[in-house]
């Protein structure tokens, strides 16, 4: 049984891979920063059948990272897949930015990755496992007001191809590009934005989160197995008109 560690994993995205891979047998390590959301994910998946535990990690922290693989290897539950889901972002542009925001920005979203590879090499290379990142459509376009984000979406973009260089051949390192996804991310917008988000895909809807976690599960697994550094785009084509 694969182990699998998925960071902010207690909501959106980051709990439909929980759910997804669960599911598919593994054994799920859900990590986030909201302990709680965490522990009911893994509570639910245990209801299920399933093999998992909530924990506790800010991705920021690098004792936190530090503690979390000293529980795991205790257990002997050594990720073999991780899934870099985490991201924190504060809107506005640069001048308005203080720099706490700006380096919390960049730290949980893009120097996370860093964390996890650092501390996590090992038990990756041993089993040949592999790494899928979470950037954005906005990681290779701009909207207005997060300079931060789009910064730190696009460094996974080359950070996930320079780590599936340097951990090559052992290790295999994707990213998933979302375009607008259905999380309580867009709990706030109002109707007029939510009806732009839809057009401006070619699918005319947003999309699931199981949509980009059965994505992120295919990168993961053996039918990707000759796949690496590769960025793929989960955007309902809306990167091929950005329609509006
Ligand atoms: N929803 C979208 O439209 C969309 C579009 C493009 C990319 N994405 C990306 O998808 C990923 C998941 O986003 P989502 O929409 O599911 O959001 P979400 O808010 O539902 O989930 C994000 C999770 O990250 C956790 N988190 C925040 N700070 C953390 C930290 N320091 N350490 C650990 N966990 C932390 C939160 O508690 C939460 O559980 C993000 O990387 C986001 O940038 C989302």
């Amino acid at each position: 049984m694969r182990t699998v560690l998925i960071t902010g994993a207690g909501h959106g995205i980051g709990a439909a891979c929980a759910r997804m891979f669960a599911a598919a047998g593994d054994d799920v390590v859900v990590s986030d920063i909201d302990t709680a959301a965490a522990v009911a994910i893994a509570e639910e998946i245990r209801a299920a059948g399933g093999s998992a535990t909530g924990n506790f990690l800010d991705v920021s922290d690098p004792a936190a990272w530090q503690a979390l693989s000293r529980e795991l290897r205790c257990a002997a539950r050594l990720p073999t897949v991780i899934v870099n889901n985490a991201f924190f972002d504060v809107a506005g542009v640069a001048h308005e930015q203080s720099e706490d925001n700006w380096s919390k920005q960049l730290s949980v979203t893009l120097s996370s990755v860093y964390r996890a590879m650092h501390t996590f090499h090992d038990t990756l290379t041993a089993a040949h496992g592999n790494m899928v990142n979470v950037s954005s459509v906005h990681g290779v376009l701009a909207w207005t007001e997060q300079p931060a984000y789009a910064a730190a979406k696009g460094g996974l973009i080359s950070l996930t191809r320079q780590l599936s260089v340097d951990y090559a051949p052992h290790v295999r390192v994707n990213v998933v590009l979302p375009g607008s996804i259905q999380t309580r991310q867009w709990d706030h917008q109002g109707a007029a934005e939510l009806e732009l988000a839809a057009r401006q895909a070619t699918l005319q809807r947003l999309g699931t989160p199981e949509e980009v976690a059965s994505v992120i599960q295919f990168l993961a697994g053996d039918g990707a197995s000759y796949i690496t550094g590769a960025s793929l785009l989960v955007d309902g084509g809306m990167t091929t008109t950005l329609g509006a």
